[in-house]
C-alpha cells in the first residue's frame, strides 16, 4: 500500500492555528448541509460560513443567509441566469484564499468539478459526497498528492475507520470492516420487494438522510459505493474491505489488525458526530451528541451480508476492481435509476438491474481523465433512460 492519505498519521488542517475556521459549504440546503449549519451555530467561536452553495433551493439558501449575513450565497442552477457563470462563481468560491476548509455535501456527481477545483487550490476537504471518489478516485488522489491537500471523511463509516487508524501503522492492518444497517428491507420477504413504494424506500430505520442516499441504503448500493470510497480514502485493496450487517447502527465501522485485534468506533446514529470531527480535527467538540447507553441498548448484533438480497454490493465491488471509468458508469447509472424510481418511472427492483445492464454494455476507458469520466457519466445516464426494464443476469437473482 502506498500512503497518499493522512488517515494513519493525519496532519493538522492548514487552518488549525486560526481560532475560527472559515468554511465553504457545498450542498448547504441538504441533510448534511443543514447539520453543518447547526454545528456552526452551536460553535460560533470555532467556525464561520464564508460561502454557502446549493442547487436550486433559493428560499432555503436565503434562510441560511439571514442567520449568516457574512456568507456569500451561490446557486448552481439559478433559474434563468447563466449556468456557466454560476459554475465559475462556485469554482472561485471554493478556491477563495479566505476559505480554510471546503465541505463537500452536494448531491452526487454535481460535486465532482468543485471538489477537484478545491483540491487544485490546495484546500483541505471535509467530504460527505462519496460519489466524487467513486467517479474519479484516481483523479482526486492525484490532485491531493500534487497540491498537498487532505480529505477528512464525513461518511460515518469512513469517519469511524479514520478514527480507528489514527496512530496505527499501515502494515499492521489486515482489513477494513464496513457496517451497514441493511436499510428498511432487511427482513422483508424477497418476493414482496416488487411492490416497494417510494415512501417505504424513503423510510430508513436508523438514519434521517437525503432521498438519494436513503434509496441507496435500501438497495445497499450505498455500501457498494462505500467500498470504493474506502479503497481510495485509505489506499486499501478491495480484497481487504469487507461488509457486515449491523442493524442497530451503533458500531459505525471497524478495522482488523494483523494481531487479531479489532478496533471499532461507536456512537449514536447522528451525522452531527462525524461532521463535527471532520470540521474540528484534531480537536473534538464538546457534547456534540449523547454517547450510546450500552446497558440500555442491551445487545449489538452482527450478521453476514445476504448477497441475494443485496446484489448491488458485489456489483459495485466488481466495478471498483475493474477500475478506469467503470465506477463512473456504476455511479451515474445508479443516480439515474434512483432518480427514475423517485419520479415513479421505475420500480424499486429495477434499480440494480438497470445499473448491471449499463455496466454490461459499457466500454470503459482504462485511463482516467476528467473528460473520460464525464463521457462515461453521460453515456451511463442515457443508457439507463433508454433501456427497457428487466435484466438478464441480475433479474434472475431478484424476486420475479
Ligand atoms: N444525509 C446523510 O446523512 C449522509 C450520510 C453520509 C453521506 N452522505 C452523502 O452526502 C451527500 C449529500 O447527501 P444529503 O443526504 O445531504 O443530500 P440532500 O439532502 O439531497 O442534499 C443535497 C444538497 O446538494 C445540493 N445540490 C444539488 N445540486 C447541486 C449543485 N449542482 N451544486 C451544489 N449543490 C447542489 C442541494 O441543493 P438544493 O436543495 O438546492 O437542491 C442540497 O443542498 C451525498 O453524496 C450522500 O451520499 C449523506
Amino acid at each position: 500500500m502506498t500512503q497518499v492519505h493522512s488517515a494513519f498519521q493525519p496532519k493538522e488542517m492548514r487552518s488549525s492555528r486560526r481560532s475560527t475556521r472559515r468554511l465553504a459549504l457545498l450542498g448547504a440546503t441538504g441533510s448534511i448541509g443543514r447539520q453543518v449549519c447547526d454545528l456552526v451555530e452551536r460553535f460560533p467561536d470555532r467556525f464561520t460560513l464564508h460561502a454557502v452553495i446549493a442547487g436550486s433551493d433559493a428560499a432555503g439558501l436565503q434562510a441560511i443567509a439571514r442567520r449568516h449575513p457574512e456568507a456569500h450565497v451561490l446557486l448552481a442552477h439559478p433559474g434563468d441566469a447563466d449556468a456557466s457563470r454560476a459554475a465559475r462563481a462556485i469554482d472561485e468560491a471554493v478556491r477563495d484564499p479566505e476559505v480554510d476548509l471546503v465541505i463537500v455535501a452536494a448531491a452526487g456527481s454535481a460535486a465532482l468539478a468543485p471538489t477537484l477545483a478545491a483540491l487544485e487550490a490546495g484546500k483541505d476537504i471535509a467530504l460527505a459526497t462519496k460519489e466524487v471518489l467513486v467517479m474519479a478516485g484516481e483523479l482526486v488522489r492525484e490532485r491531493m498528492r500534487k497540491h498537498g491537500s487532505q480529505i477528512f471523511p464525513i461518511d460515518s463509516e469512513h469517519s469511524a475507520i479514520w478514527q480507528c487508524l489514527w496512530g496505527e501503522k499501515e502494515h499492521g492492518i489486515r482489513r477494513l470492516i464496513l457496517t451497514g444497517s441493511g436499510g428498511p428491507f432487511l427482513r422483508r420477504p424477497l418476493e414482496t420487494l416488487e411492490s416497494v413504494t417510494i415512501a417505504e424506500a424513503l423510510t430508513h430505520p436508523r438514519w434521517k438522510m437525503g432521498p438519494k442516499i436513503t434509496v441507496d441504503s435500501a438497495t445497499m448500493m450505498n455500501k457498494g459505493l462505500e467500498i470504493i470510497e474506502a479503497h481510495f480514502l485509505f489506499d486499501v485493496p478491495y480484497a481487504g474491505i469487507d461488509v457486515v450487517v449491523h442493524p442497530q447502527s451503533v458500531v459505525h465501522s471497524m478495522v482488523e489488525f494483523v494481531d487479531g485485534s479489532i478496533k471499532a468506533q461507536l456512537g449514536v446514529p447522528d451525522m452531527h458526530l462525524p461532521i463535527a470531527i471532520a470540521l474540528s480535527f484534531p480537536d473534538r467538540l464538546d457534547s456534540v451528541a449523547p454517547a450510546p447507553d450500552l446497558a440500555a441498548l442491551g445487545q449489538l448484533s452482527f450478521e453476514a451480508l445476504d448477497a441475494l438480497r443485496y446484489p448491488a454490493v458485489a456489483l459495485a465491488r466488481e466495478a471498483g476492481e475493474r477500475g478506469g471509468t467503470t465506477p463512473a458508469v456504476l455511479n451515474a447509472a445508479n443516480e439515474e435509476a434512483v432518480a427514475l424510481f423517485l419520479k415513479g418511472q421505475r420500480r424499486f427492483v429495477d434499480i440494480v438491474p438497470s445499473v448491471a445492464r449499463a455496466l454490461e454494455a459499457a466500454q470503459p476507458a482504462r485511463d482516467l481523465t476528467l473528460e473520460a469520466v464525464i463521457a462515461a457519466d453521460r453515456w451511463a445516464r442515457a443508457h439507463v433512460r433508454a433501456s427497457a426494464e428487466g435484466s438478464g443476469r441480475l433479474r434472475s437473482k431478484l424476486p420475479a
